[in-house]
């Protein structure tokens, strides 16, 4: 038996305070076991009062450092931190009939993979079976249609904007509506409008989940985009570099502002394997948003090295495949036990 495998033997034997067993119930997840022996694992506590939840963390903890091999074990608690009192884990409708959860992917600055990793995480919910939109909001510039390569405008039926369905998802982008001929003429002078106008003007369907892939920056756009679409999280893109993670703080901040949860950090162009040679290096340095998400109290969800196949894979409109897909597949899994899907 593999040590995850023993680890996750381990964690069917801990009872949910809730019924069955933590597993079963989907509140442990995200399961990370790494090669000396240390373990890493999400524990949602919607729904357990404080004493309950801490009660419940320490009988994880102690199950999981039972396993002969586990060096050691790191249990994030996640909970939507505005249901304080006990037993208040009530499921918020969005503000769109329809789509049940929200979920918006930030980046402090541009150019660190926040689309690619948007729409890879889209992919990755999918392929977990869910219904999945990807919304292009980024108002500076709208990558979408080249990651899924989608030519032209959005066609519109029946007064609704018709996303595209491309790789078992429906997608909308900013790059879809500028048409210089048939502008859309937004209600309202704010971008942030016309990305409210989008979700609520679009002919979805029925979806489990939408990922918004936001503008980079924290400026007022993004705030007022995240006030008035109040996403049930939003995962926060970084590359490990000093620079980048001082950003990345500060998108953090600005979800806690807002009120926001932040459902974790994803390090981004981390590690580059010479496809010649196999060195790998670090550009970027390495570790460093892992850290940094530690400091900063929310999870780490997970590291995408810097690969050649992750660029020629964007390029070509195609999701991410073979190792890289996994990492995005356990990431997914993170998210979706967090907002409750
Ligand atoms: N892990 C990675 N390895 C290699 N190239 C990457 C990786 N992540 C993103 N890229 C490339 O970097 C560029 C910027 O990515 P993009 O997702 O558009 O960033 P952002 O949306 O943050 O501006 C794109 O060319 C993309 O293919
Ligand atoms: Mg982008």
């Amino acid at each position: 038996m593999s040590l995850k495998d023993a680890v996750t033997t381990a964690l069917a034997g801990v009872e949910d305070p809730q019924g069955g067993d933590v597993l079963a119930s989907g509140r442990a997840a995200g399961i990370v076991v790494k090669d000396d022996g240390q373990v890493g694992l999400v524990l949602a506590v919607d729904g357990l009062d404080r004493t309950t939840a801490e009660r419940l963390q320490a009988t994880v903890e102690a199950a999981v450092k039972r396993v002969p091999g586990v060096s050691a074990a790191r249990i994030i608690l996640t909970a939507d931190r505005a249901s304080a009192p006990a037993g208040n884990a009530r499921p918020r409708e969005t503000t769109v009939p329809g789509i049940r959860k929200l979920v918006a992917v930030a980046s402090g600055k541009g150019g660190v993979g926040k689309s690619t990793v948007a729409a890879n995480l889209a992919f990755a919910l999918a392929r977990a079976g869910q219904t999945v939109g990807l919304l292009d909001a980024d108002i500076y510039g709208p990558s979408v249609p080249t990651l899924l390569g989608i030519e032209g405008r959005a066609r519109v039926e029946n007064d609704k904007l018709q996303p595209e369905m491309r790789h078992g998802i429906k997608a909308l982008s900013m790059g879809m509506m500028t048409d210089p001929n048939k502008a859309i003429v937004w209600r309202g002078p704010m971008a942030s409008s016309a990305l409210v106008q989008m979700v609520e003007q679009c002919d979805w369907g029925a979806l489990d989940v939408l990922v918004i892939d936001l503008p980079p920056g924290t400026g007022d756009v993004q705030l007022t985009m995240a006030q008035k679409l109040k996403p049930d999280g939003a995962v926060i893109v970084s590359t490990p570099q000093d620079l980048a993670l001082i950003d990345a703080r500060r998108a953090v901040a600005m979800f806690g502002e807002v009120g926001v949860r932040v459902l974790g950090v994803v390090e981004n162009m981390a590690g580059y394997c010479c496809p010649n040679c196999g060195h790998v290096s670090d550009p970027f340095g390495h570790g460093g948003a892992e850290k940094e998400a530690e400091a900063m109290g929310v999870p780490f969800l997970g590291r995408i090295p810097l690969q050649m196949e992750v660029r020629t894979a964007s390029e070509t409109a195609q999701p991410v495949s073979g190792e890289t897909a996994a990492i995005f597949d356990e990431i997914a899994r993170s998210v979706m036990v967090t907002v409750g899907l």
